[in-house]
């Protein structure tokens, strides 16, 4: 079994990861430590850019067994059994980004990205089995219970389209402007 555990940055998918893969024996495969030198080919506004194809190439060297691959270009990858979302509302989104240290323009790029549903319709264009988590309210292990729901089958209440950050991302926004 291949899970691909992808989101915005910020969503959580190393931090659910490592409880994930420790709890239950996955091996955990993260493609912020795979994407070096030899699967980049340059950088853009401070970003990577990788070539999805020898990402895969050397993703598929080394899975075997169980194994969850986490990154927000992890369902990019043309395999893996299933794809995770993690969902995180604007606001305590913007929250975590500031935590890790992003800076301005970063974090309204990924703001942008969560409201607009990025990673969730990017995934659901690649793969069949595809559900999403809203971490917003959720404690770290509260995340890792429901993965493990999903693989048991009770998949029913992350079926994609129950999230709508739209309302929160303009008052996320509108706010700022009073501020400023
Ligand atoms: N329910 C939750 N699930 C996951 N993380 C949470 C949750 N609540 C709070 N957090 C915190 O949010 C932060 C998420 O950071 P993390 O580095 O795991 O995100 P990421 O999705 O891997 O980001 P990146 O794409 O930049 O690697 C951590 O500090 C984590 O403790
Ligand atoms: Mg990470």
């Amino acid at each position: 079994m291949i899970i691909l555990l992808t989101g915005t940055p910020g969503t959580g998918k190393t931090t659910v990861s490592r409880l994930f893969s420790k709890k239950y024996g996955f091996r955990k495969i993260s493609i912020n430590d795979i994407a070096t030198s030899e699967v980049c080919e340059g950088v853009e506004k401070g970003s990577r850019l990788v070539n999805i194809e020898k990402l895969s190439d050397k993703i598929s060297q080394i899975v075997s067994g169980d194994a969850i691959i986490e990154g927000h270009l992890s369902h990019y990858l043309p395999y893996g059994d299933i794809v995770i979302v993690l969902r995180t509302r604007p606001d305590v989104l913007e929250k975590r980004l500031i935590k890790k240290g992003f800076d301005k323009d970063k974090i309204a790029e990924n703001l942008e990205a969560e409201a607009l549903d990025v990673c969730l319709i990017e995934s659901i264009e690649r793969h069949r089995k595809v559900y999403e988590i809203d971490t917003t309210k959720k404690k770290v292990p509260d995340v890792v219970a429901d993965m493990k729901k999903i693989l048991e089958g009770r998949w029913e209440e992350f079926v994609p389209g129950k999230i709508d950050w739209s309302e929160n991302f303009f008052d996320v926004k509108r706010n700022k402007k009073k501020v400023m």
